[in-house]
């Protein structure tokens, strides 16, 4: 296993909450006010935060203020036409990439461990194919009745996650345990959740080299030759495979892109910074070369600004730049153990692709099929179509979003390590 640990180099943790969408869905609860300070410090994360308020949680927090916080519309009523019109309750309960019920009253876990489903929030929790995590509140009895243990017990055999109740002063005056968990717990729960997500993942340690984004080749100190590639699909890659628990290291051209939570970023501008960050990155389990690297360079670059002259347009002499895919798949001594390219190709795309795979010499290639855009280009689009080919099979992937081809390329190759990881 490559080992980074030695690094000397700042390395810039992102938030693991960041960009992460949340569906929470407040219930009828005293505690419920605690939601409020809850949504205020997920967004101070950059997480999204959509609610869904149940009847029961209206007499405790306004939609106003839930709205206010999360700079989202707020759902609740299932026969709504305006809401179904502009967000159905089954997209409301899929666009999420976890559902949180806090505060999840006695009678929502009734409800939830019976399958019920006679409002939104009950409908969209027995809709929805995220996972599920609730903060039980209520009276210290009503906590402790048979029938809630009962319920309980089949949430957690039906894979919801639960996060316990605090013990101490209740609103009712009693003591006892029924508390909401505090705001601080309600977070590491999420945290907790987001960094634990694949306990099994072959990946957990293993160093992933990535590169992303386009290089710039300068002409002189104000002008460069570049490309329009946006880094989404590198950068989506990255943030799957730190999902599964890898160490990654993104050598990134110049995005607009930030760096997803828990990445190593090192930025660079042309290919041979590109080629020199990824050497100085190594060793690498894996390679992943995302960026679309300049084939050219401009053979000299001026020291300054090149003048405008009347009626002589400069000539630009062109020279070939370094491939990188192929000089990591060349490396005689640390080649990482799976290299992948990819390949942009409007036709014969799994004869070009197959061709390429065995010029660069890299295990598996993607071919990005960015015909399906009928012109547009994929570059920069957050939707894609492609075609994995390793040495044994061929994958077909219809068209979808950036970040789902990650988390299936992500998937693959965790797959590839763990068959491999008897071999090493
Ligand atoms: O040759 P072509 O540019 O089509 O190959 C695409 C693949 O090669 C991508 O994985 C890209 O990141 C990589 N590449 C590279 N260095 C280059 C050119 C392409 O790493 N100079």
């Amino acid at each position: 296993m490559a080992d980074i640990s030695s690094e000397t180099q700042p390395v810039p943790q992102h938030d693991i909450l960041h960009g992460k969408r949340l569906l929470l869905i407040v219930g009828g609860g005293i505690a419920a006010y605690k939601c409020l300070d809850l949504i205020r410090r997920l967004k101070e994360r950059h997480m999204q935060v959509r609610c869904i308020l149940t009847k029961g949680g209206r007499q405790f927090v306004t939609p106003l203020s839930l709205s206010s916080l999360s700079g989202e519309k707020v759902y609740e009523d299932l026969f709504s036409l305006t809401d179904e019109a502009e967000m159905g309750h089954i997209r409301l309960s899929r666009e999420a990439d976890l559902v949180l019920v806090a505060p999840a009253t006695a009678d929502l876990m009734a409800k939830m461990a019976t399958g019920q489903a006679d409002d939104l929030a009950t409908t969209a929790l027995l809709a929805t194919d995220k996972p599920v995590m609730i903060a039980p509140s209520m009276n210290t009895m009503m906590w402790q009745h048979p029938a809630t243990r009962r319920n309980l017990d089949t949430l957690i055999r039906d894979g919801v996650r639960i996060i316990d109740p605090g013990a101490g002063d209740l609103a009712c005056g009693e003591v006892g345990a029924g508390r909401l968990a505090e705001v601080p717990d309600l977070i590491a729960a999420i945290e907790g959740f987001f960094l634990d997500r694949f306990p099994h993942s072959a990946l957990r340690g293993k160093h992933v080299l990535i590169t992303a984004g386009p290089t710039r080749e300068p002409l002189d100190p104000v002008r460069y030759i570049a490309n329009r590639s946006s880094g989404k699909q590198g950068y989506a890659l990255a943030a799957a495979l730190v999902e599964r628990g890898a160490k990654v290291t993104l050598v990134s051209g110049p995005t607009d892109l930030p760096c997803p939570a828990g990445v190593r970023r090192v930025d660079v501008e042309t290919a041979r910074d590109m080629l020199a960050a990824c050497e100085a990155a190594l060793p690498a389990d894996a390679a992943i070369c995302v960026a679309a690297v300049a084939d050219w360079r401009p053979e000299d670059c001026a020291g300054n600004k090149i003048k405008k002259q009347d009626g002589a347009a400069p000539v630009l002499r062109l020279t070939e730049n370094p491939d990188i895919l192929k000089t990591l798949c060349a490396r005689p001594k640390d080649r990482p153990a799976l290299v992948i390219g990819f390949a942009a190709e409007t036709e014969k795309i799994a004869e070009h692709a197959r061709a390429k795979r065995l010029r660069k010499g890299c295990d598996w290639i993607v071919a990005n099929d960015v015909s399906f855009t009928d012109g547009q280009s994929v570059m920069g689009a957050d939707h894609n179509r492609v075609l994995l080919i390793t040495p044994e099979e061929e994958f077909s992937w219809p068209e979808t979003s950036k970040t789902d081809i990650a988390r299936q390329l992500a998937e693959k190759i965790d797959h590839y390590f763990m068959q491999n990881q008897n071999k090493d």
